[in-house]
């Protein structure tokens, strides 16, 4: 088979990497990939978000199918694009992926579900929002309802950084703002849960815990994830059977109801109180870096998975997992989440040690002439799966230090609650 996957990142290394062991494969074209993914697959600098271009690319190569890695596309509806031209592809359509693209759809679909979620209110204008704010609680949440890549969340601690935050948000700093969300502030601990469904099955993809802030001790500026492990420390069956009652079913009831379903992996972002479950968002896709920990533990073929995805064959499909611990650190650009230099050259990735417990995913990198260059914020994940998330920690800390690349960083502390307790 020939298989397109669209994006960049770390997650589409991963999932590349993981199709790439299928017997089936005969092709894999990153659209655009990184230096990484350009090892084994080709890569092709076409935008994903111009969608006939990649209707154009399919047709002519005779791509066999299609895997969406990040959400902007989905949102903006390639899955509903490209099967109206009869092609096969793996995600969520354009209805179904409102639940990342509008926090607000998210929010109305919990209240008529009753799933649990923070309280909120949504309010339309600066005035009617500030005078809300003048009589709750704080800390409390004002989000912005449109994409923000991770930002666009507020989590403030008294009146004046609120109506702040109302400001920049009506102003425009995370696009144009129609709406805000203000709710309540739930004091728990995070947890990413993932499923995989074909419209009619679902079946669990892995728990992790990201680490979303950018400081040692989770601290600092909000990031895209600085590293992962998985499976999270709190899961248990009890709380798995809740996520899925109270969260996951009544949300696929809802699109049912729409008159749709949902295809591709679904990822929410859940804040566990005494072992209870509150919806924080959802997101349409896997994780980044929580997709990096999972894949490497997979023992299933994931082209067979997916490909049961989209045929609507998943429940005869059987997903086993390596009964491993897995750890994943991200080695970021100096600067990042603000600004850092690019097209540095990154040097020795010929004496890191890679083997079926330790993998190297690239994220912003770039190959010019033989050389790797760091080009984006995010730029490297290493991974080590092991018995024990300290042996995983000490194989990658090693790795880390055999690169030489004097403009990165990266968090010695991923896992510290499991780890350092
Ligand atoms: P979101 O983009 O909605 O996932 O929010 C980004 C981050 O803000 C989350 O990962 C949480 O760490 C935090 N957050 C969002 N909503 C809440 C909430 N209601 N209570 C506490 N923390 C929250
Ligand atoms: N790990 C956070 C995200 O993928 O949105």
């Amino acid at each position: 088979m020939k298989i397109a996957i669209l994006g960049s990142g770390g997650r589409e290394h991963a999932i590349a990497h993981s199709i790439s062991k299928s017997k089936k494969i005969k092709k894999i074209y990153c659209l655009p990939g990184n230096a990484g993914t350009s090892d084994f697959a080709k890569n092709l600098s076409i935008n994903i978000n111009n969608f006939q271009q990649v209707y154009e690319f399919i047709k002519q190569e005779g791509i066999n199918l299609v895997i969406v890695g990040p959400e902007q596309p989905l949102v903006d509806g390639i899955v509903d694009f490209l099967e109206e031209r009869f092609i096969k592809v793996f995600g969520p359509n354009k209805i179904a992926s409102q639940l990342e693209g509008s926090k607000i759809f998210t929010k109305n679909l919990c209240k008529k579900f009753n799933i649990p979620t923070a309280n909120f209110g949504v309010f339309e204008n600066i005035e009617d929002a500030k005078n809300f704010l003048k009589n709750v609680n704080f800390p409390i949440v004002i989000k912005a309802d449109n994409l923000a890549a991770g930002k666009g969340v507020y989590i403030s601690k008294n009146l004046k950084e609120a109506n702040i935050a109302v400001d920049e948000i009506f102003d425009g700093k995370f696009g144009k703002a129609k709406n805000i969300l203000i709710e309540e502030f739930l004091d728990g601990e995070e947890m990413s849960y993932f499923i995989i469904s074909d419209g009619k099955t679902i079946k669990n993809f892995g728990t992790a815990q990201d680490h979303k802030r950018v400081g040692e001790g989770d601290t600092g500026k909000n990031t895209g994830g600085m590293g992962a492990y998985s499976p999270s420390r709190l899961i248990n069956k009890e709380l798995e059977n809740k996520i899925l009652n109270k969260i996951i079913k009544p949300t696929l009831k809802g699109l049912d109801e729409l008159g749709t379903n949902y295809k591709g992996f679904l990822y929410a972002g859940l804040m566990i109180v005494n072992n209870e479950p509150y919806l924080i968002e959802y997101n349409v896709r896997m994780g980044d870096p929580e997709c990096q920990t999972i894949l490497p533990m997979l023992n299933a073929d994931l082209l067979d998975i997916v490909e049961a995805c989209v045929e609507q064959k998943l429940e005869q499909t059987i997903i086993d997992w390596k009964k491993k611990q897995s750890l994943c650190v991200v080695l970021c650009s100096k600067g990042y989440p603000d600004n850092y230099e690019k097209n540095i050259k990154i040097n020795n990735f010929e004496k890191l040690i890679l083997n079926e417990n330790n993998y190297l995913f690239h994220a912003g990198t770039e190959k010019k002439e033989n050389n790797i260059l760091a080009v984006g914020g995010r730029v490297l994940n290493f991974i080590s799966l092991s018995d024990d998330l300290t042996d995983a920690r000490k194989n990658i800390h090693e790795n880390l230090k055999k690169l030489d690349w004097n403009k990165g960083f990266y968090r010695k502390d991923i896992a510290f609650k499991v780890i350092d307790k």
